[in-house]
């Protein structure tokens, strides 16, 4: 069967998604278990979006509007006016790297992504037959001036995450200003915004701004499933010029973004309110846990995202472990030995979490 498929997917690694709750509850035989292993938000939906799911579930026996027209004109609206013809959606961000290696990659032509970051970005590009260049954090922050000197010719797309995951860390807007000064016009800046709206810092590039200046090599990444707490429905966007996006409408599938999904969607950004009190939570949560690290002696790095990474101390894959025998799962595996990301949870949450933990680091 090996000579079947294509040789270059033969050593791909399955992703591995942070594990369900029901997964560890039935393995282990818990009765309750909290998962702050994927970036969720503990809030949820909005109840707007909620009730225009309930209303639209009769709808489904429909195709879903192709072109998200109305979900555009929303989003439109919501950027200030932002011309449509620069929005793109998709079956979660997540889709859309997929979708920029299909548009874009040829065999030989070369990623540059950092290293840890978001686990899709090479894997994606190895599908097409692409050169992945994985250029290290330092100091658990994305280098750009290592990924400029990591651009060649041939480098098509460069990933940027920011915030990144799972270090949380950011890099700024005179960072990315000298990273684009002067890069070849044939190289695409993919800037991986999925945790854009739980930002602090005012030195955070905001990656629409780029293309409102004119800047046509930039693509903006979000999702509504972190701060918008749609992560089940798989909905995501692109903001790009016209013409990357009209490459990218070419190898989209017709109905890619599902009916609830749309309509939750756009619920979800006429709920500004509920979207503050997402974002404050987790500004209130991430200090409650800083706090504690801090009081536990437990390093950690700085995030602007809703998650930390920090140190145990111990062997990553011992604390995983301890931790999803006291019902709570985290996320580790990031090539750090003793590092693990902890999703910011609710206050509630976030107390089992530090007790759990607390309990791993003496007991074992
Ligand atoms: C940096 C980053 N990009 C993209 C995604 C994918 O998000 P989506 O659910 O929109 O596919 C995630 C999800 O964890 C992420 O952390």
């Amino acid at each position: 069967m090996k000579d079947l498929a294509r040789p270059n997917i033969h050593d791909l690694a399955v992703y591995k998604p942070g594990k369900p709750i029901e997964e560890v509850q039935r393995e282990l035989g818990l009765g309750e278990v909290i998962k702050l292993a994927s970036n969720e938000n503990p809030l949820g939906p909005s109840p707007l979006a909620l009730k225009a799911l309930e209303a639209a579930v009769p709808e489904v026996y429909l195709y879903p509007d192709g072109s998200a027209y109305r979900l555009k004109q929303v989003l439109s609206n919501y950027y200030g006016g932002l011309d449509p013809d620069r929005i793109l959606f998709a079956n979660g961000s997540n889709e859309l790297v997929q979708q920029l290696s299909l548009a874009f990659l040829e065999p030989g032509d070369e990623v540059v992504a950092p290293r840890p970051s978001f686990p899709r970005y090479e894997p994606l590009a190895r599908m097409m037959n692409a050169r992945t260049v994985d250029v290290p954090l330092v100091d658990y922050r994305v280098d750009l001036s290592a990924m400029r000197r990591a651009v060649t010719e041939r480098t098509k797309l460069v990933y940027i995450c920011n915030p990144n995951n799972p270090t949380g860390t950011i890099v700024t807007k005179a960072e990315l200003n000298t990273f684009l000064d002067g890069l070849h016009e044939n190289c695409l800046v993919v800037l991986d915004e999925a945790y854009f709206e739980y930002v602090d810092d005012p030195s955070y590039p905001d990656g629409l701004d780029y293309l409102l200046q004119g800047e046509r090599r930039v693509v903006v990444l979000r999702t509504f499933s972190k701060c918008f707490g749609l992560a089940g429905l798989r909905i995501g966007y692109a903001l790009a010029d016209p013409e990357i996006i009209a490459f990218l409408e070419r190898v989209r599938e017709p109905f890619n973004v599902n009916t609830l999904a749309q309509v939750a969607a756009e619920a979800a950004l006429q709920d500004q309110e509920h979207k503050q009190r997402v974002v404050e939570l987790n500004r209130r949560e991430r200090e409650f846990l800083c706090g504690e690290f801090e009081r536990l002696g437990i390093e950690y790095i700085k995030s602007e995202a809703n998650f930390i990474l920090f140190n145990a101390g111990r062997d990553e894959k011992e604390v995983f472990q301890g931790m999803l025998r006291r019902g709570v799962i985290i996320r580790g595996g990031f090539g750090y030995r003793t590092w693990l990301r902890v999703t910011i949870g609710t206050r509630d949450q976030n107390e089992k979490f530090i007790e759990a933990l607390q309990s791993v680091l003496t007991e074992g």
